[in-house]
């Protein structure tokens, strides 16, 4: 059988992988700087991370959300630790995508509308509703294209506010940090005119954190650098450094009904386990702290680069160049071993490290950079 070849692949076969390098068959060393896109976030097979999954395969390893799992409960509480959003109420599935049908489902239950206001150049996974909201007209089959959805531009309040006055919007949804779309990131008074908005509106406001939560913007989650509730925040990538799960963190505001919301896989015991050992990790290394410092010094090697704009924050940065990055990230590969992501946008470069990243690394990539540009 052959594989439904829908991926362009680079001609690299990883078999190994430790903090912030993966290896190949022959023995070659890649520096990771981009982490399997932000998914790898307390470093490749971190020894913690691998002692808890092999206790916990060996107890066990899933059962369904029909019978109690304390394992749950304890993530819940470890979220609302390390968030500070302790009066949020969780729910575990096992993708981003799935957070964000999920949330958009919620939003449409809890409103009693439908029509959903998403941002240009916005990414929200491939399901239906979640694709939807994804500004990507390429990957909209037209079964999608049955949602409601106005796209408008970050730092529109004034379009904003003429949408929410049609009282038909049920969930506003926002990247505080656009991964995919290329880095860009709202204003300030932007975020906070838009929560004031939402609640006036009887609108919720959905921040998607899938790809910047779990302290890769040097917060918790990166619309904690404005002071605002969202009523659903949705979450995945980083959450289990390679194990698959997602989820939402729901405002006490909405309130659950059994038989809502559900799922096979999500929060089963190997799950859990993979992130609370992530957030385990997280809290011993304050690699919520290192991302900030990690970003101060890329900054200042960055600005040495003539032409490049810095864009992101934390350790979700991006380099902006007036070229297309594709031949750039080849050779950063073939040539210095180095893994980087690009964007929708042709001319962003991607860098999502382990949040584990030295300073030492982020050395040899700018050599790397001077060498090739
Ligand atoms: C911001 C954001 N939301 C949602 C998703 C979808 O996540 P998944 O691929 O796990 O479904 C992504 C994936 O890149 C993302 O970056």
């Amino acid at each position: 059988m052959k594989l439904f070849d829908v991926y362009p692949l680079y001609e690299v076969c990883p078999v190994r992988a430790k903090d912030v390098y993966v290896y190949d068959e022959a023995g070659t060393e890649y520096l990771d700087l981009y982490g399997g896109h932000a998914v790898i976030s307390v470093g490749h097979s971190h020894p913690h991370y691998v002692k808890q999954l092999e206790k916990q395969l060996n107890k066990i390893a899933f059962y369904s959300n029909a019978v109690l799992n304390p394992l749950q409960q304890k993530l819940a509480e470890e979220i609302g630790e390390q968030s500070c959003l302790h009066n949020y109420q969780l729910f575990l599935c096992s993708s981003g995508a799935e957070a964000n049908e999920n949330a958009l489902k919620l939003a449409s239950f809890h409103t009693g509308k439908k029509r959903i206001i998403a941002f240009k150049n916005s990414f929200h996974g491939r399901t239906s509703a979640a694709v939807a909201v994804t500004d990507n007209q390429k990957i909209n089959a037209p079964l999608n294209q049955q949602q409601e959805v106005t796209f408008i531009h970050f730092n529109d309040l004034e379009g904003l506010e003429n949408e929410l006055k049609e009282e038909d919007v049920c969930a506003v949804i926002f990247e505080s940090i656009q991964g995919v779309g290329g880095l860009d990131m709202p204003d300030d008074e932007f975020v906070i005119g838009m929560n004031t908005l939402c609640h006036k509106y009887n609108t919720c406001l959905i921040a998607d954190e899938v790809q910047s939560g779990f302290s890769r913007s040097g917060k918790f989650f990166a619309f904690q650098h404005n002071n605002i509730q969202p009523h659903v925040i949705t979450m995945a990538k980083g959450m289990g450094n390679g194990f698959p799960i997602g989820g939402i963190l729901v405002h006490p505001d909405l309130k659950p009904k059994h038989g809502m919301l559900g799922t096979t896989f999500g929060g089963n015991h190997l799950a859990c386990t993979a992130s609370l050992a992530v957030l385990e990790i997280i809290k011993k290394n304050k690699l919520q702290q290192h991302a900030e410092t990690m970003d101060a010094y890329f900054r200042a090697k960055a600005e040495k680069i003539s032409g490049a704009k810095i864009k992101g924050r934390g350790l979700m940065l991006g380099l902006e160049f007036n070229f297309e990055v594709g031949p750039l990230r080849k050779r950063l590969i073939y040539e210095k071993n180095i893994f980087t992501g690009g964007s929708s946008k042709k001319n962003v470069l991607r860098i999502l490290p382990p949040l584990t990243v030295q300073k030492k690394h982020f050395d040899r990539f700018f050599d790397a950079l001077e060498d090739l540009l």
